[in-house]
C-alpha cells in the first residue's frame, strides 16, 4: 500500500507535530495495567524518532465511548503517565484537546518536548468528523503524523478531517500494520490458513466470507461457533447466539467455498456460573444433539481440536489469526487459545508468516511470552478486520500516495 510516510519529510527541526495514536486501553484505578500497555509501547519508537528529530510532539487519542462527556475515568492523564514511563521523558498533559489555552501551551513547547492532549471524544465534533474541530485541532500543529492503525476503520476529526488541513503522513507503526496486513490479503503465501474467533458471527460475516475466498482453510473457534451449531441443531445451551448470528450463519452455509470452514472437533462444555464446576470435553460426532444442558456453554475448543488445528499450523506458510477459541481469562478454558498462541509463535518468523490481532488474541498471546516471536501483531481489531475484508480504510485513505 504505497502510502506518503515520516521518511518522507525532509526536516522535522522545530516542527509541532499533531501524532494521532490509539490509546484506547482499559485504565483501572487511575492506572494503565501492566498488561494493557501494549498500545503504547508499539508508538514509543514514533515518539523517540520525532524526538530525535527535533519535533514538537502533541499526542492525541480517545479512550473509550465518552459520545461527548467528559467521565474522570476516561481522562487521558494515566495514559501520558504511561507514555512517559515508557518513553523515558516528561509528558505534559493538557486540560483539554482545543482552545486557546492548548493553543498556548503548544506555542511554548520545545524542540523534542511532548504533550498529550485531553480524551478527543470528550468533543461530540471528534466522532462526527466534524470540519470546525478538526480545524481548531490542526491549529495546533504544522504537520499531521497518524500512527492510530487501532481507529484507522472510523472516520473521525482526528484522523480523517484533520488532513484537510495539515500535511499528512503515516507514522512507522500505521505503516507497518498496512503493508502486513495488505501482504495477507494480496500475496497470500500458500497453505494459507485464518483462525477466526471470539463473539457475534453478524459483525464478522463480511471478513470470513472474504477469507472463505482468499485462504485455503478458516479455522473456527470461540463464542462464534455457538450459531453454526445451532443452525445443525445441536443444544448449546447459555452459549450466546443472537438470532442475527443465526442469520448470518445460514448465509454464510451458502457460500462457495464453504467447505473451506473447518469447525471444531469437540468443545469444553461447563456450567460458566460454577467457576468449580464439572468440565467435560464433548465430541461432536458421538454426541451429535445433546452439546449442552441448558445451564451449560461451550467454553473452549477441545483437546483433539487444538491437535487437529495444530497439523494445519504445522503445514501453513501464512496464518492470519484473530479471536481467542474460549473463556481465555479463565484458565480452565483458556487451553485452546493459549496452544494455539503457542504454535503459531512457534511457526512464525521463517516457516510461516504469523499475523495475530485483536484486542483479546494479543492479550492472550502475551500471556504465553511469545508475542515477539509472531511476524507482526497487529493493534487493531475492527480496522484489522476490515482491511482484510478488502476495505480501504477511513483513517489510510487521506495517506495514500496519488
Ligand atoms: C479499538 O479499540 O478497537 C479502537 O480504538 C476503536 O475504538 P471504537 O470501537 O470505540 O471506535
Amino acid at each position: 500500500m504505497p502510502l506518503r510516510v515520516l521518511e518522507d519529510l525532509r526536516s522535522l527541526k522545530g516542527k509541532r507535530v499533531l501524532l494521532r495514536v490509539d490509546f484506547n486501553v482499559p485504565i483501572a484505578r487511575g492506572k494503565v495495567g501492566a498488561e494493557e500497555d501494549w498500545r503504547i509501547r508499539r508508538v514509543v519508537p514514533t515518539i523517540e524518532k520525532l524526538r530525535k528529530a527535533g519535533a514538537r510532539v502533541v499526542v492525541a487519542t480517545h479512550i473509550g465511548r465518552p459520545d461527548g462527556k467528559k467521565p474522570a475515568a476516561l481522562k487521558t492523564d494515566a495514559v501520558a503517565k504511561r507514555l512517559s514511563q515508557l518513553a523515558h521523558c516528561t509528558v505534559a498533559k493538557l486540560p483539554d484537546c482545543v482552545g486557546e489555552k492548548v493553543e498556548e501551551a503548544v506555542a511554548a513547547m520545545k524542540d523534542g518536548e511532548v504533550v498529550m492532549l485531553e480524551n478527543l471524544r470528550f468533543r461530540k465534533g471528534e466522532e462526527e468528523n466534524d470540519p470546525h474541530f478538526a480545524e481548531a485541532l490542526s491549529r495546533l500543529a504544522d504537520v499531521f503524523v497518524n500512527d492510530a492503525f487501532g481507529v484507522a476503520h472510523r472516520a473521525a476529526a482526528s484522523n480523517v478531517g484533520v488532513t484537510r488541513y495539515l500535511p499528512s503522513y503515516a507514522g512507522p507503526l500505521l505503516a507497518a500494520e498496512a503493508d502486513a496486513l495488505t501482504r495477507a490479503l494480496e500475496a497470500p503465501e500458500r497453505p494459507y490458513l485464518v483462525i477466526m474467533g471470539g463473539a457475534k458471527v453478524s459483525s464478522k460475516i463480511g471478513v470470513i466470507a472474504q477469507m472463505l475466498s482468499v485462504a485455503d482453510r478458516v479455522l473456527l473457534g470461540g463464542a462464534l461457533i455457538a450459531p453454526f451449531y445451532k443452525a445443525m441443531s445441536h443444544c448449546i445451551g447459555m452459549t450466546p447466539c443472537s438470532g442475527e448470528d443465526l442469520e448470518a450463519v445460514r448465509e454464510l452455509m451458502r457460500h462457495p467455498y464453504y467447505k473451506k470452514l473447518i469447525l471444531p472437533h469437540d468443545v469444553v462444555i461447563a456450567d460458566p456460573k460454577d467457576p468449580g464446576g464439572k468440565l467435560t470435553a464433548v465430541d461432536l460426532q458421538e454426541e451429535p444433539f445433546d452439546l449442552c444442558r441448558d445451564h451449560e456453554a461451550i467454553l473452549d475448543i477441545g483437546p483433539k481440536t487444538i491437535s487437529a488445528y495444530a497439523s494445519y499450523i504445522r503445514s501453513a506458510k501464512m496464518i492470519v489469526w484473530n479471536g481467542p477459541m474460549g473463556w481465555f481469562e479463565q484458565p480452565r478454558f483458556s487451553h485452546g487459545t493459549l496452544a494455539l498462541g503457542r504454535l503459531v509463535a512457534a511457526r512464525s518468523k521463517g516457516r510461516t508468516f504469523g499475523v495475530v490481532g485483536g484486542g483479546e488474541t494479543v492479550q492472550a498471546l502475551a500471556r504465553t511470552g511469545l508475542a515477539d516471536c509472531v511476524d507482526h501483531v497487529s493493534t487493531g481489531g475492527g480496522a484489522m478486520l476490515e482491511i482484510l475484508e478488502g476495505k480501504v480504510l477511513p483513517g489510510i485513505q487521506p495517506l495514500l500516495v496519488e
